[in-house]
């Protein structure tokens, strides 16, 4: 696997890698992607290989301006140009009717596709010197924690996939929302940076439905989910290890028991998002026996961390 710098010559290098049908890890805000070109079927075929990824999972094509939704749904709604104007290119995933020409390996045989517009300058230069569709899901192997810096693709993705570009670390650290405008009401499918509140001023959305919605793969209860096994409990929780047990707490403050390992994390929701994945790929690899991730408060400020930490972790019992 080739690990590319953000230098002119390595992003030629990359959109040549991604021209040829191949696969390349790239930076996003949110998190970093696996991409290939999202219009050569066979390209598309080897996301699904490298990440050990069920066929029928769909994928987000990321475009490089919103005038490309056209080539990809069949009916772009007004709501969906007000949106772009307003959150493109950001952390903000739109789902339209598909148009006739896309490959049903980028959608999963759905009549809908998912379409962004990211905005990491690794990224954009890519998709513009391309000048296609990029199909990017997060660049980790299926049900693991998403990347957010190159080293955590590298580790899990060394010999699966051509390269690796190194933007550094994502600035948004979990994936995009997901705004469903296909049906009769605006659905968020997946909660993120972009909240129903600041959704609000152009549209009335409703919050995603029943946490198995089969469509949306990181709704499965146990995505993201480190090796070790991870617990989620309360601010308030109190606990004696066994002797010689090796516990990793991640929390805003260190715990009144006996730990063998602590991870602060931030206490406002865009800093917790932006090290969340970081912070569980490394305690991932600590060698502790058990993870416990103390809930942050249960507002509307925290919903898309929440949602994370929740697919990251069991309730403890
Ligand atoms: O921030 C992100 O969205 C990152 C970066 C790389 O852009 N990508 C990402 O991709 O999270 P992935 O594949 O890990 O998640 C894509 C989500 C999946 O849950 C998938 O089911 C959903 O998008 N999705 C894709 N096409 C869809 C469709 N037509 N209808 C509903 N959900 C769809
Ligand atoms: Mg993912």
């Amino acid at each position: 696997m080739l690990y590319l710098s953000t230098s002119a010559q390595d992003i030629h290098t990359a959109v040549e890698l991604l021209q040829s049908g191949q696969q390349v890890a790239l930076p996003t805000e949110t998190v970093y992607g696996l991409a290939a070109d999202a219009s050569n079927p066979q390209a598309v075929r080897g996301i699904f290989e490298a990440k050990g990824r069920p066929a029928d999972h769909p994928l987000i094509v990321h475009l490089a301006t919103a005038e490309w939704m056209s080539l990809w749904a069949s009916h772009v709604p007004e709501i969906a140009w007000r949106l772009a104007e307003v959150f493109w290119p950001g952390p903000l995933t739109l789902v339209l009717p598909v148009a006739s020409t896309v490959t049903p390996l980028v959608t999963g045989g759905q009549p809908t596709v998912a379409l962004r517009v990211p905005a990491h300058p690794v990224m954009q230069a890519v998709l513009k010197q391309l000048g296609k569709g990029l199909a990017a899901p997060s660049a980790n192997p299926f049900g693991q924690i998403s990347p957010t810096t190159a080293a955590h693709v590298r580790r899990h993705l060394q010999g699966r996939i051509a390269a690796v570009v190194d933007g550094g670390p994502c600035g948004v650290g979990i994936e995009s929302t997901i705004l469903d405008l296909s049906g009769e009401r605006p659905t968020i499918l997946r909660p993120g940076a972009i909240t129903a509140d600041m959704l609000k001023p152009y549209l009335q959305v409703v919050d995603k439905p029943a946490v198995d919605a089969p469509r949306v793969p990181g709704s499965l209860a146990s995505h993201y989910a480190p090796r070790t096994p991870c617990f989620r409990i309360a601010p308030d929780f109190d606990h004696q290890p066994m002797p010689g047990q090796q516990i990793g707490v991640l929390a805003m403050s260190p715990p009144s028991w006996p730990i063998a390992h602590f991870w602060q994390m931030p206490a406002e929701p865009e800093a917790y998002a932006q090290a969340l994945y970081a912070m569980l790929h490394e305690a991932d690899s600590a060698g502790c026996d058990a993870l416990f991730i103390v809930l942050p408060p249960q507002t509307p400020a925290w919903l898309a961390v929440l949602d994370r930490v929740n697919r990251a972790t069991r309730e403890f019992s």
